[in-house]
C-alpha cells in the first residue's frame, strides 16, 4: 500500500524540481544606486532634466503623462519662462469658441502634458493593438514592495527594460510584433526598443549612451510617481529629531521627579 503513495509523491516532487526549468530564464533585474534612495535622498535635479528631455523627444510619441502640469516641472528645477517655453512647443486644443467649434493653441504652464493620442482606440490603432500605458505613475506601479528600496524598485525596473532588448534566443517562437525582451515579465513585450544611445542631444554635454539615458529617463519618472518625496522624507526626519528631543526631555524630568524616592 505504501509503495504507490511513495511513487506518487517522488514524482509530484520530481514535477516540482523540473518546473522551473520549463520557464524562460529571467536574470533578476539589477540593482541601481540613485540620488534619490534612503531616508535623505533628494532628486538629482540634472539627471531628471535629462530625464524629461528624453521623455519629451521619445517616450511622449507614444506614452501619455495625464497627472503632470508643465507648471509642474518646477518641481526639478525649471524657472517660469522654461516652462512657459515648453508648454508653448505644444498644441492644445481648446474651446469651444464664439462659434461652437475646438481650436488648437499653443499650450500655458496651467496645461496638463499634452498626450500623443486623443483616446485609447487611436494609440491601439496607431501601435498595432498594443496599448502604451501612461507613465505617470510607473514607477510606483512597478516597484516592489521592500521599503528599503521605496521606489528605486520601480526605477531599477524601468532601466533594465529600457536596457533589455535582445534578439530571441533560439527555439523562441515570437508573437506578431512582439520585441524580447529579458527583464519584460513573459519577454514579450510589444514597445519596440525605444533607446538606443544618442537618441538625444544632452543640453549639459552630458553624453547619451543608452545607460545614461534610461538612467535619466527612470530618474524623470521617479520624480512624476512621487513629486512630493523630498518633503515626505523631510517631515520624517523633522518629527524623528522632535521626538528624540522630546525623550531626552522626559527622561530628565522623570530623574528630577524621582530624585527623592529610594
Ligand atoms: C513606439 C511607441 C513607444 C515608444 C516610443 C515608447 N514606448 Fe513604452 N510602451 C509602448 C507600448 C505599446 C507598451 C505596452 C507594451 C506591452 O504591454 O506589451 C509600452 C510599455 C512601456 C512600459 C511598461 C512595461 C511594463 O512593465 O508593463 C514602460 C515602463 C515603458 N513603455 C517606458 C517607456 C519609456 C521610458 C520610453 C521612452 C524612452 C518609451 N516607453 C517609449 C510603446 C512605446
Amino acid at each position: 500500500m505504501r509503495a504507490p503513495v511513495l511513487a506518487a509523491a517522488g514524482l509530484a516532487l520530481a514535477a516540482l524540481a523540473a518546473a522551473p526549468a520549463l520557464a524562460q530564464e529571467q536574470p533578476s533585474i539589477p540593482t541601481q544606486s540613485w540620488s534619490f534612495d534612503g531616508p535623505f535622498g533628494t532628486f538629482d535635479r540634472a539627471a531628471a532634466q535629462r530625464g524629461f528631455q528624453v521623455y519629451e523627444e521619445v517616450c511622449s510619441r507614444c506614452h501619455s503623462m495625464n497627472l503632470l502640469h508643465y507648471r509642474d516641472l518646477e518641481g526639478i528645477g525649471y524657472d517660469g519662462a522654461q516652462i512657459a517655453a515648453i508648454a508653448a512647443n505644444h498644441q492644445v486644443t481648446d474651446g469651444p469658441n464664439d462659434q461652437g467649434q475646438m481650436y488648437q493653441r499653443p499650450g500655458r504652464p496651467s496645461d496638463a502634458f499634452v498626450a500623443p493620442f486623443p483616446n485609447e482606440q487611436a494609440a491601439r490603432v496607431a501601435l498595432n493593438g498594443a496599448l502604451p500605458p501612461d507613465l505617470s505613475l510607473i514607477i510606483k506601479a512597478r516597484a516592489d514592495s521592500s521599503l528599503t528600496k521605496d521606489i528605486g524598485g520601480g526605477a531599477d525596473y524601468v532601466d533594465a527594460l529600457l536596457q533589455g532588448f535582445k534578439e530571441p534566443p533560439a527555439g523562441m517562437t515570437m508573437a506578431a510584433n512582439m520585441n524580447y525582451n529579458e527583464y519584460f515579465p513573459g519577454n514579450q513585450i510589444a514597445m519596440p526598443q525605444p533607446l538606443h544611445g544618442d537618441d538625444v542631444q544632452y543640453g549639459d554635454g552630458t553624453k547619451a549612451t543608452l545607460p545614461q539615458e534610461a538612467h535619466d529617463v527612470a530618474t524623470f519618472l521617479a520624480w512624476a510617481s512621487e513629486p512630493m518625496m523630498e518633503e515626505r522624507k523631510r517631515t520624517g526626519a523633522k518629527v524623528l529629531i522632535f521626538l528624540l528631543a522630546m525623550a531626552g526631555v522626559l527622561y530628565a524630568a522623570k530623574r528630577q521627579i524621582w530624585a527623592d524616592v529610594h
